[in-house]
């Protein structure tokens, strides 16, 4: 009999600040449906200057510790494209700061937003070879793209904790999956580049390829039919392109593509990164969080994952609800995260936006502005300190 493999527990966290679309809006002259409507985000989340992806990453993943312990974590997978080190894995911080045992393997991965999938089903794989051991694996990033550019308002920031084990007591991830890669320039970031740069409408078709490729490859599988689907989790760099890309996977399978059939398949999945914003990494399993946190009874159901990173990497896989899931959930946590955010005006995002580390290897110090519990203190001889709050 196959093992039961998947998301034991899923825990996420947000930056300090949000920017409401409205406030970009008047300082751009964008027309606010233009936002609300055409892309679907209502705010953004924005990180303090002593927040980064190690801070949120150790924030996500301290109630898994809390709660279960770290006895049979034995792998912990960082995944993320907001990368702090070109060498030291991210991990090895956040290993330091949630008191991992110094037997764990660490390791840090990249693919633009498809990272995060590459880690689960890495961890997968681990946990089929020692059924005993859990594997942490942890998605964190914070978006940036340059101010006043067509990308600024698809910004945010989280990170996705997850413990992944037997006996799983969310989501059992199943065989198989559909995958797809193709070499394309729709989003990159060079590694002079703070911000990413992108062909914003070579993206959004990228990923729409992506979705026929993986969903093809996933039926030449032998993977479920459409209709087998209780919920579809989108990648969800701005909240339109979930509908964008259920439409178009409906098209291609040759269903009725009516707006009150994909806006239920997608249910509840985008209610929480219409308000974070794109976490790129993060955000497909955020909104599986949304959807389990939101959604009515979903024991039994079957869910479809779709991972797109640009350049391009992108998987389709399926996950099972299992019974009792509903006593393992974190939604007030997840809803506090959210409503915590303290709102900054335009002068105030702006601030924090072109707020950078000096690179002089001098002793410098960050502005204590975070109220959660790890923050980077600063850098010294180049080396960035964190420190529990
Ligand atoms: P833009 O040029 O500012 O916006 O860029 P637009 O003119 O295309 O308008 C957007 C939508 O709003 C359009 O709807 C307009 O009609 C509508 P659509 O044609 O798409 O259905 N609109 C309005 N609706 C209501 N009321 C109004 C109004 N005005 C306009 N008043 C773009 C939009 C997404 C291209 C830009 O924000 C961008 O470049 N974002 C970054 C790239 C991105 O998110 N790409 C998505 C796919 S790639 C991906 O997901 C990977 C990624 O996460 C990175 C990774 O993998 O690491 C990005």
């Amino acid at each position: 009999m196959s093992l039961s493999i998947g998301i034991h527990d899923l825990s996420l966290a947000t930056g300090e600040f949000v920017l409401p679309h409205t406030a970009l809006a008047a300082h751009n002259g964008a027309d606010i449906g233009k936002y609300h409507v055409g892309i679907g985000q209502e705010s953004m989340s924005v990180t303090a200057a002593d927040e980064d992806i190690v801070t949120l990453a150790a924030t996500a993943a301290a109630p898994l510790i809390a709660r279960h312990g770290s006895d049979r974590i034995r792998t912990l997978i960082l995944a993320t494209e907001s990368s702090i080190d070109q060498a030291k894995a991210a991990g090895v911080y956040v290993h330091s700061l949630i008191g991992l045992p110094s037997a764990t393997r660490v390791v840090e991965l990249k693919q633009a937003c498809y990272g995060a999938t590459a880690a689960l089903q890495f961890a997968v794989g681990l946990v089929r070879r020692d059924p005993a051991q859990q594997v942490l694996v942890i998605a964190s990033d914070v978006s940036r793209y340059d101010l006043d550019s067509p990308g600024e308002a698809t910004q945010g920031a989280a990170a996705v904790a997850m413990l992944v084990g037997v006996n799983p007591a969310l989501v059992r991830i199943e065989d198989p999956s559909g995958v797809f890669t193709a070499d394309v320039m729709d989003f990159w970031r060079p590694n002079y580049r703070d911000t990413a740069l992108v062909d914003g409408q070579e993206s959004v078709g990228a990923y729409l390829q992506a979705v026929e490729g993986t969903w093809k490859d996933y039926t030449e599988q032998g993977g479920r039919t459409l209709e087998e689907f209780a919920a579809f989790c989108y990648h969800q760099p701005f909240t339109k392109m979930a509908h964008k890309a259920h439409r178009h996977l409906l098209n291609y399978c040759g269903r009725d593509t009516d707006p009150t059939a994909v806006t239920a398949a997608l249910g509840h999945t985008t209610a929480y990164n219409r308000v974070i914003g794109n976490s790129y990494t993060a955000s497909l399993y955020l909104a599986l969080a949304a959807l389990l946190d939101q959604a009515d009874d979903l024991t039994g159901q079957n869910i479809g994952f779709l991972s797109y990173g640009s350049g391009s990497v992108a998987e389709f896989f399926a996950g099972t609800v299992v019974a009792g899931y509903q006593d393992h959930l974190r939604t007030a946590a997840h809803r506090e995260a959210i409503t915590r955010r303290t709102e900054v005006d335009y002068a105030g995002y702006r601030a924090l936006h072109e707020h950078r580390l000096p690179a002089d290897g001098g002793d410098h110090a960050t502005p204590a502005q975070t109220t959660g519990p790890y923050r980077l203190a600063g850098i010294s001889g180049h080396k960035r300190l964190y420190t529990t709050r």
